[in-house]
């Protein structure tokens, strides 16, 4: 049986208080509606159809989704029309599930669950038993506990008010159905709304039966309508992350602060210590350990690396066994292959680092080669930007850069070389020679400290 997917998202969300729609307020480091399409493709969906509301055409632009189609519902008429907008392109599917762009952490088994439960000719409800049901519609029951309506909230009475049972907005209908059931509708009502729950009493009327089936959680089903319900849910999206971090293999010294804003893929015996940032797409070897307080940013982590606290790395190569920071910073560009130590206030961009240097101290190195086993000492820089172009560095394998140095790029240290400290290098300095520029340090004779007078 075919199946199509309608995600109702033309909702102002005026309550979000923002330039930015919605749905495109990122969870997890994606937008809220990413995740429910996610959630919809996974399904093996034929088709899914968003309906977007005016002012979409940002978020279509945003999603840069070829798979979905995309349908504007000029007028927030209510959910029964904003779903009939989307007919036309699901005509020829054999189901059809309504989904929300504001409702993102809905679990596929619990859809799965939900397709089943409603074969053909059957429409499916998920429905879900609340202590507080204000606000939702309810679910009606006969006598035998068969569904015979959805009533919305404002338009209930004081004895379906005591429902407890409410509905959760989402459904599966047959297509053919669905479609008669959506021309039928009318608006009147207290909202004065074309509701998409008045199909349930159609369904009855017609003689078709109605199943139902829950979610596992709350969370499941519940919709962001201001920053507030995003904060929590953001928390549950966190924790559920952390959690299947930890049954990888992970130890994470604090589950509730870590925070993963896009894709980790871990190897065996990672420790993973408070408040790390994983944001892009990370990968880390076997034996990691990553310290507090530290960022990583798209990068590959090979085994054994320690990156220790408060680093900031992006888009970056860190070889097997090296060590990063405390307080380092290693920006775009940079590979380090095996055992390299970068130490603390270093900045490394677009920079290749040979196996077993050592950069430990307070060091700028941008658009360099630094060879195996290189030092280069505290406080030296190389000077990539002569205003208008950057030009390159390359410092051989075995070199000794003295502290504070300035290496003036285009520049070449050789193998083995040698840099007194202080020294501004501009010329290219020989292997295995020392090279250095440096005043000569003067002792003045009769030279007295001034007084103060008094
Ligand atoms: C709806 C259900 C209610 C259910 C509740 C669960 C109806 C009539 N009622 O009520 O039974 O308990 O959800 O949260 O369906 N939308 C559009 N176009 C519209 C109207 C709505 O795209 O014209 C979208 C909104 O962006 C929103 C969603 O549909 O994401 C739900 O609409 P809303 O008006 O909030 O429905 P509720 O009153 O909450
Ligand atoms: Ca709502």
């Amino acid at each position: 049986m075919s199946l199509g997917v309608v995600i109702l998202a033309a909702g102002q969300g005026t309550r979000m208080k923002s330039g930015l729609a919605k749905v495109l307020h990122p969870l997890g480091g994606r937008p809220l509606l990413r995740h429910v399409i996610d959630t919809a493709l996974d399904l093996d969906a034929d088709r899914v159809v968003v309906v977007y509301g005016h002012g979409g055409e940002a978020v279509i632009e945003a999603m840069g989704e070829p798979r979905t189609g995309w349908v504007l519902q000029e007028q927030q008429l209510g959910t029964g029309h904003a779903v009939k907008q989307a007919m036309p392109l699901l005509d020829g599917v054999d189901r059809v599930l309504v989904l929300y762009g504001d409702v993102p952490l809905t679990l596929s088994g619990t859809l799965h669950r939900l397709l089943r439960s409603a074969d053909e000719g059957v429409l499916g409800l998920l429905t879900m038993d609340v202590d507080d049901p204000a606000g939702y519609g309810r679910i009606v029951r006969d006598a035998e506990g068969a569904v015979q309506r959805i009533v919305e909230h404002k338009d209930a009475d004081t004895e379906e008010k005591r429902i407890r049972e409410v509905n959760t907005g989402i459904l599966v209908a047959q297509q053919s159905w669905l479609a008669e059931w959506l021309d039928g509708l009318n608006n009147d009502n207290a909202q004065g709304e074309y509701y998409l729950t008045d199909i349930v009493g159609m369904a009855v009327e017609s003689g078709m039966p109605v199943s139902t089936s829950g979610p596992d959680a709350w969370w499941e089903v519940a919709g962001v309508n201001d920053r507030v319900q995003l904060a929590q849910l953001e928390r549950i999206f966190q924790r559920r992350e952390a959690e299947r971090l930890m049954r990888d293999g992970v130890t994470m010294l604090d589950p509730a602060r870590f925070d993963l804003r896009g894709t980790l893929v871990c190897g065996v015996d990672v420790t993973i210590d408070a408040n790390v940032i994983i944001e892009g797409d990370v990968r880390i070897g076997n034996g990691v350990r990553i310290g507090a307080n530290t960022v990583l940013r798209s990068c590959q982590i090979d085994d054994d690396v320690c990156v220790l606290e408060n680093c900031v790395l992006e888009n970056a190569v860190i070889g097997a066994g090296s060590r990063v920071g405390p307080f380092a910073r290693v920006r775009p560009g940079a590979v380090f292959e095996r055992n390299v130590h970068v130490g603390n206030f270093v900045e490394i961009k677009n920079a290749h680092i040979a196996e077993s240097a050592k950069i430990n101290h307070l060091s700028y190195v941008g658009d360099a080669q630094v060879g195996q086993r290189a030092n280069v000492g505290a406080g030296a820089i190389t000077c990539n930007y002569d205003g208008a172009n950057k030009h390159r560095t390359v410092i051989g394998d075995d070199a000794f850069i003295g502290s504070n140095s300035a290496l003036v790029a285009p520049v070449t240290i050789g193998e083995g070389a040698t840099i007194g400290a202080g020294s501004t290098i501009s010329r290219d300095a020989p292997d295995d020679r020392l090279s250095l520029t440096r005043a000569r340090q003067l002792v003045v004779p009769g030279w007295k400290r001034p007084t103060k007078k008094k």
